[in-house]
């Protein structure tokens, strides 16, 4: 087994398609890591069950998809471990372990937590799996004895739940699973890309540019971009801070200062940055969208196959530990 730092990463398979702030948040950091440590890049696929609406998801469907924007984004396949949680049946036998020796009040502070619920009438079924989904986001985590765990801020209280449950399990049942430390993206004003409103880029609020658009696509989503509201005819002066084709010129225009100097002066138009700023996300985004499609359903299901193996061997062997520990066998 390599004698490489380990890393493990995970993202939620909500959406079948990772657009360009799960690319600068998450993807870009994680392609970083791989140079130097051994990667479990995770499809969190049961994670995504744990907001299940009324209508079924296509979980499988939407995971492979995920998998699929993982490699087309210069995962490299050969080096880093890209599974799906729900193949490594480990992540299960853990999560249920941890579970008892978990407090419910912990769980119920839970910052994430608080917030999906804060809301809820009392009809709204509040799942046994949402409270738990940090008890299974900690065993995804203590299977693999990661060095670090590079996530968003959103994520430290998470990290923080694994930390104390892995403290108590080694204080009660002797010590398995080493400390980690959060690894944060040294490049942090890449790592929050607004919306094409300017608000959060989410699928739900529609104001995303996929990873995997045609370039057409991209384009058709920049035209209808939110700008300076009070800036109609082109002399009249932008404010690039509140506006989104401006925010995206700062991440992918080399010129990006120019560009923002002549928007706040009134000499270039909302469309002349549009049109710009299309040109440079197709050019910067076309090695992936290659990649990802010359990529086979026969070639992910080859891929997931390889780094599922991988994942449960390490995995296997820390639930070896971990049966001995509480006694078990
Ligand atoms: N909770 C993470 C998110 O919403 C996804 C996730 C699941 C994860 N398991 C993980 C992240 C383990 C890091 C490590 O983005």
């Amino acid at each position: 087994m390599s004698t490489q730092k380990r890393i493990l990463s995970g993202m939620r398979s909500t959406n079948p398609r990772l657009h360009i702030g799960n690319y600068e948040g998450a993807l870009r950091p994680w392609l970083k890591l791989q140079e130097d440590h051994k990667m479990y890049c995770m499809v969190a696929d049961w994670h995504a069950l744990t907001e299940l609406q009324d209508e079924p998801q296509d979980v499988r469907k939407n995971a492979l998809e995920v998998a699929k924007d993982f490699v087309a984004a210069g995962i490299d396949p050969s080096r880093s471990s890209v599974f799906i949680q729900s193949d490594v049946k480990e992540h299960a036998e853990l999560s249920l372990l941890l579970g008892m020796i978990t407090g419910v009040g912990k769980l119920e502070r839970n910052p994430t937590y608080k917030d999906k619920t804060s809301d809820v009438t009392s009809e709204t079924m509040i799942s046994y799996g949402l409270l738990g989904y940090p008890v299974l986001q900690s065993a995804d985590i203590l299977l693999y004895k990661p060095s670090g765990v590079p996530v968003g801020k959103d994520q430290a209280p998470h990290l923080e739940l694994t930390r104390e449950i892995a403290r108590s399990f080694n204080a009660k049942f002797g010590d398995v699973f080493p400390e980690f430390v959060n690894v944060i993206d040294q490049d942090e004003s890449r790592s929050k890309v607004p919306g094409l409103d300017m608000r959060k880029m989410s699928k739900s609020y529609d104001n995303c540019i996929y990873l995997s658009d045609t370039p057409e696509q991209t384009a058709k989503r920049i035209k209808s971009a939110f700008t300076t509201p009070s800036k109609i005819a082109k002399s009249d002066p932008g404010i690039p801070e509140g506006c989104s084709v401006c925010q995206y010129l700062k991440l992918y225009s080399p010129d990006w200062e120019k560009q923002w100097d002549e928007d706040r002066r009134g000499e270039r138009g909302c469309s002349q940055s549009k049109n710009e700023l299309t040109e440079l996300i197709n050019e910067y985004f076309r090695p992936m969208r290659e990649r990802r499609a010359a990529l086979s359903d026969d070639d992910i299901l080859d891929i997931l196959k390889k780094g599922s193996d991988e994942a449960r061997e390490f995995a296997a062997a820390t639930m070896d530990e971990v049966r001995r520990a509480m006694r078990l066998v």
